[in-house]
């Protein structure tokens, strides 16, 4: 059985890490899987929209596979850290919107997969948590990074100094996830919401997600003039011309991501 399976329903892809017999830990082999997952998934046409789950409900992901870096030294271990970050940037580079559907450990190198998608839906039984020191480690896979830019740079040096986990609730509150649903519901729930992603113009939905990713990093005046050319550019496409024309004619828009 392959450690990264793929399902495509309709217009949405399920990516699941397939590993619950080491609570979907993350080795090598769990991210060249990744990797080609997200490769054909990107070049399918028929996908509008991402989600990525753990399997089971015990765990999204419990972390980076502690087992097998037991034997890396520290160029082996920056290797896998440089393999992880390039992998996970795929969800953020990608054309479509992905969702992390999170049930159960969300820990840290799962917790950094979870948040290298664009946002985190979670159980209300889910636990997240930066981990590393109680293993003498720091996150590996981004999450320094990835964690300062959701919950503030403060509360993340405090789960990751602590070790503390958070449950769902919690992690609503201080904006790691961004919804929150009963146990057992958050894939269901997930892949509704990307439908609903899946059923809008899929050039500008990849557009407002290209200019919202680098606004971020970039200097108001120049996110601004930024939005500004992406914005021009939605008038040059088919689903542009058509959105507002259905408007206008009062009827349900035909968008072909043209
Ligand atoms: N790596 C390897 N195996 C793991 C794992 C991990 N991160 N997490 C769980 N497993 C394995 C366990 O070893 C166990 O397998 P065996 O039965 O073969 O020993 C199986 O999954 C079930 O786990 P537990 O028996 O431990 O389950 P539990 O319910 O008692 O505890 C848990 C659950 C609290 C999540 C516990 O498994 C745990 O603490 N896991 C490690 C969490 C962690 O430290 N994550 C960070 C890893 S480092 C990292 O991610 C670095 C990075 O940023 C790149």
């Amino acid at each position: 059985m392959s450690v990264v399976l793929t399902s495509i329903e309709g217009a949405v892809a399920t990516v699941t890490v397939n590993r619950p017999e080491a609570l979907n830990a993350i080795n090598t082999d769990v991210l060249n899987a990744l990797e080609q997952a997200f490769a054909e998934v990107e070049a399918n046409p028929q996908v509008r929209a991402g989600v990525l789950t753990g399997a089971g409900t015990k765990a999204f992901v419990a972390g980076a596979d502690i087992k097998a870096m037991q034997a890396f030294g520290a160029e082996e271990a920056r290797a896998f850290s440089a393999h992880g970050h390039r992998v996970f940037a795929l969800m953020e580079q990608s054309r479509l919107v992905w969702i992390a559907a999170v049930e159960g450990f969300c820990l840290g190198g799962g917790c950094e997969l979870a948040m290298a998608a664009d946002w985190i839906n979670a159980s209300a039984k889910s636990k997240f948590g930066q981990p590393e020191v109680n293993l003498g480690l720091i996150p590996g896979f981004g999450g320094t990074i990835r964690l300062v830019r959701r919950v503030g740079q403060a509360k993340a040096l405090e789960l990751c100094a602590t070790a503390e986990m958070v449950r769902g609730e919690e992690a609503l509150r201080i904006g790691l996830a961004n919804a929150l649903y009963e146990p057992g519901e958050v894939l269901v729930k997930t892949q509704e919401q990307a439908a609903l992603i899946a059923s809008k113009g899929s050039l500008a939905v990849a557009n407002a997600k290209r200019v919202i990713r680098a606004g971020a990093d970039l200097p108001a005046e120049r996110g601004n003039a930024f939005e500004q050319q992406a914005f021009g550019i939605q008038f040059g496409t088919a689903d542009g011309q058509e959105g507002m024309a259905a408007f206008v004619e009062k009827r349900r828009a035909g968008f072909t991501g043209k």
